[in-house]
């Protein structure tokens, strides 16, 4: 790989420093740390961006101050505190997680220590070692590859982020500044988030602009080459079955890799939807790389069922756990009825 960068960075990482300082946004977790309240913020800002999650941490705070209240929680009332966050791997993770912190005799005093628990990968593993801990240790997400790229016009193409983020650790260590490695890495995130986007970034404003190669040749935004992300289209039919003040639901196996324990409105896998059901309504989402259109049809109540699905009363509908798009749905749905 490419690394134009120059021996010494100490000018990089006073600009950027000094731009964080400046600009930098008052969140919660910042304006009040904690080694919790980072581990939490963590776990939420994987895959999920700070405005939306932003509400969720306030809650999860109030409900769930401290490692000892979250290990000693049930997994019901975890996974309706994320509920609409998506990816409830991480919140099942995040529950394993504290479980596992509460019984160590301290908490982990290395990056390698912070990986063997549940949920923590490179990237949240430095995140957490470097911003509660002040550890010297570089954080590589999406943001952090992006601006490297671009500082270093590097022309590499990379098969998927991964292999990007493995490529740019050693340059992202390189540049760390080791006595504020925290602010650093946060600085890194931030720049990627409100400066240096994905597409037209904000180069006039860019506070490290002087010591970007990308800028200096014009096309910052080739950077960094990613193979293209291959879209599949699925088609999905569901069924809206409301009789006697209760709406038939599928409760997703225990056993089930994504969001067991949860309800969704059954599919067409679950309850047999009559080529002659009218369409309510289609919903259109994109769930990693599938484009997924969701046709939703008016069904009678079924003679037989399966013992995966549930009639729940409608007035407890919004006790239980439904995965995010299915709340907005049934919401808008038992309105039109
Ligand atoms: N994304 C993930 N963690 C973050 C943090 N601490 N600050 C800003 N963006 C982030």
């Amino acid at each position: 790989m490419a690394n134009t960068f120059p021996d010494n960075p100490d000018p990089f990482r006073r600009d950027l420093l000094s731009w964080y300082q400046a600009n930098r946004r008052r969140l919660p977790w910042r304006e009040r740390p904690s080694l919790y309240g980072t581990v939490v913020s963590e776990f939420m800002l994987q895959q999920t961006q700070i405005k939306t999650a932003l509400p969720y941490f306030e809650r999860w705070m109030q409900t769930l101050p401290d490692f000892g209240a979250l290990a000693a929680a049930d997994e019901t009332t975890v996974l309706k505190l994320w509920e609409g966050l998506g990816y409830y791997s991480r919140a099942r993770n995040l529950h394993k997680m504290a479980q596992a912190f509460v019984a160590l005799p301290s908490p982990p005093a290395t990056r390698e220590a912070w990986m063997e628990l549940p949920g923590i990968g490179p990237y949240a593993s430095a995140a957490i070692a470097s911003i509660a801990q002040d550890m010297p240790v570089a954080c590589v997400d999406g943001n952090v590859v992006r601006i490297l790229a671009r500082l270093t016009a590097d022309a590499s193409q990379f098969r998927d982020s991964a292999s990007a983020s493995k490529a740019f650790a050693p340059l992202a260590d390189h540049v760390l500044n080791r006595e504020r490695p925290g602010d650093h890495n946060q600085a890194m995130m931030e720049l990627g988030a409100t400066v240096c986007h994905r597409k037209s970034p904000l180069c006039t404003i860019c506070p490290v602009r002087e010591h970007c190669a990308g800028c200096a040749a014009g096309d910052p935004e080739s950077y960094p080459r990613l193979e293209k992300v291959k879209f599949e289209n699925v088609a999905i039919s569901r069924a809206w079955c409301v009789h006697n003040g209760r709406l038939l639901l599928h409760r997703i196996p225990p056993s089930a890799k994504r969001l067991a324990g949860q309800h969704e409105l059954p599919s067409s896998e679950h309850v047999n939807i009559p080529v002659s059901a009218p369409a309510i309504a289609t919903k259109k989402r994109g769930i990693t790389r599938y484009r997924i259109t969701e046709t939703i049809h008016r069904i009678a109540a079924p003679d037989t069922m399966s013992d995966e699905l549930d009639w729940v009363d409608i007035d407890v509908l919004e006790k239980i756990t439904l995965s995010g798009p299915h709340r907005r749905w049934v919401r808008e749905l038992l309105q039109a009825d």
